[in-house]
């Protein structure tokens, strides 16, 4: 997309005539136009909800994993067609980016992610995963049809959009960086902010929860192979013990956190994974460890990466080892920490405030988990917010990524209005105030 001149000139439009536009665009008084209710109205009627549950458990029923999400991207294309709402394939592989509204500026963007997880489900119900080993296990489902849902919606109240909302399912968010590759083909382009969501099994049904700045770390993953010399158990002057080396390592990647991060910088060290030797009475040649690290400064997680690194390969020469690493960060670069935008905070306070009670919209404590959002939020403004399942009469939720992980249908409704609202009431809001075509780079932390 190349509307730059239109930008413009809509820009100058509004600066001669501010008023002009406020009294015509907005009539209630929270500048809202009464949207979030009437959107949630709208997505509690049983027709929608009928054909919002049927989307996801037809997705549920056949998860498939990162960059192999085509059947889930056909079903996406196809309900896109239904609804009449053109669109771009393939973007990233399986990716989809379809457009509602004028398709001109201002554009704002709606974030799905598609992708299920190598997880066999233990639940027993109708429409249970059919793939065996393979699960919706994070709710991606549930995220692409909120999202197909808010398709329905915008579509329905296309006079009232003044712009264009960009609809991006993308692949692999599951560490394959399907975000980082959908701003990569420019998917972006000219957008203005974008909104992504998340199912939680922590909140009760109808509640929210976010926060402004830095929400979830940013996050890279290590494995490393040490080397020595097998032989003889009982012989350990014949050998160099890759076993011993190892452990050494463990402990002192244990002291970067302890030892050298600021304790007010939050950061962590796990090695999850530590292979080596498979005999008594055997010294192997070699032993590999695994492990992830986590912070919430871009600074502190590229620190931590050289530091992992210097640690290991000392550590191995103490014990005459050798050790070669791999970061795994090609293609997909280390994951930089999600980071909401403060504006676009506020705006999801009224928002949300307004739809479902201020009550119900939550302060979020900052979680060491990571998302691959944080690509969108390096590229323009953006924001994540967590949607609330828990029934309280029911019994607890499974959380995500185990087998016993299950989405409560209702949720779908207020995801599909949320995420509608978000971006209907954000293009009125370009409307009244000039905008900066420059605020598209974004300070990283
Ligand atoms: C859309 O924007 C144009 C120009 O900014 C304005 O003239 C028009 O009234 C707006 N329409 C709506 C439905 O807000
Ligand atoms: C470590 O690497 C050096 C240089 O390649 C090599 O000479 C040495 O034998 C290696 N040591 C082990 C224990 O693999
Ligand atoms: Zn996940
Ligand atoms: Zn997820």
């Amino acid at each position: 997309m190349s509307f730059s001149k239109f930008v413009s000139l809509v820009l100058i439009f509004h600066l001669l005539t501010p008023a002009l536009v406020f009294s015509s665009s907005l009539s209630s008084s929270n500048g809202l136009s009464g949207i979030p209710k009437k959107f949630l109205d709208f997505a509690k009627r049983k027709e929608f909800v009928d054909w919002i549950v049927g989307v996801r458990r037809k997705i549920h029923e056949n998860p498939e994993l990162g960059y192999e999400e085509f059947e889930t991207s056909k079903l996406i294309r196809s309900e896109l067609d239904k609804l009449g709402i053109p669109y771009k394939y393939p973007v990233s592989v399986t990716g989809v980016v379809g457009f509602v509204g004028t398709g001109g500026p201002p554009f704002v963007a709606l974030r799905a992610d598609m992708d299920a997880l190598p997880i066999q489900e233990e639940g027993d119900w109708e429409h249970r995963s059919k793939i065996p080993g393979k699960m919706h296990a994070c709710g991606h489902d549930a995220h692409v049809s909120m999202t197909l849902g808010a398709a329905k919606i915008l579509k329905e109240h296309v006079q009232e959009i003044n712009g264009t909302v960009v609809l991006v399912f993308q692949p692999a968010e599951e560490g394959g960086g399907g975000a980082k590759k959908m701003v990569d083909e420019g998917v972006l382009d000219n957008v203005d902010a974008i909104f992504g969501l998340h199912v939680t099994h922590e909140d009760a049904i109808g509640t929210v929860a976010s926060k402004s700045g830095p929400i979830f770390a940013g996050s890279g993953f290590f494995t490393a192979v040490i080397s020595g010399r097998g032989g003889h158990a009982a012989l350990p002057q014949h050998s160099i013990d890759p076993i011993l080396a190892a452990s050494n390592i463990i402990v002192s990647l244990q002291h970067l956190v302890s030892r050298e991060a600021d304790p007010f910088d939050s950061q962590v060290v796990t090695v999850g994974k530590f292979q080596g030797g498979s005999a008594f009475n055997v010294i192997p040649d070699s032993a590999t460890i695994g492990g992830t690290f986590r912070a919430f400064l871009k600074t502190s997680l590229i620190q931590l990466k050289q530091r992992i690194e210097e640690v290991i390969k000392g550590q191995a020469a103490v014990l005459r080892c050798n050790a070669t690493i791999d970061f795994h960060d090609k293609p997909v670069p280390l994951f930089p920490p999600t980071v909401n935008d403060n504006d676009l905070h506020e705006h999801f306070l009224e928002v949300a405030g307004d739809m479902l009670g201020n009550d119900k919209v939550k302060d979020l404590k900052p979680l060491m988990g990571s998302e691959d959002f944080a690509f969108y939020q390096e590229a323009i403004p953006g924001y994540i917010y967590l949607i609330g399942m828990q029934d309280e009469s029911s019994p607890k939720l499974g959380a995500v990524h185990t087998p016993q992980f299950t989405i409560n249908e209702d949720v779908l409704p207020y995801g599909a209005a949320l995420q509608a609202s978000l971006a209907t009431t954000h293009l009125l809001k370009a409307e009244l105030k000039p905008r900066s075509t420059e605020g598209h780079t974004h300070d990283e932390l």
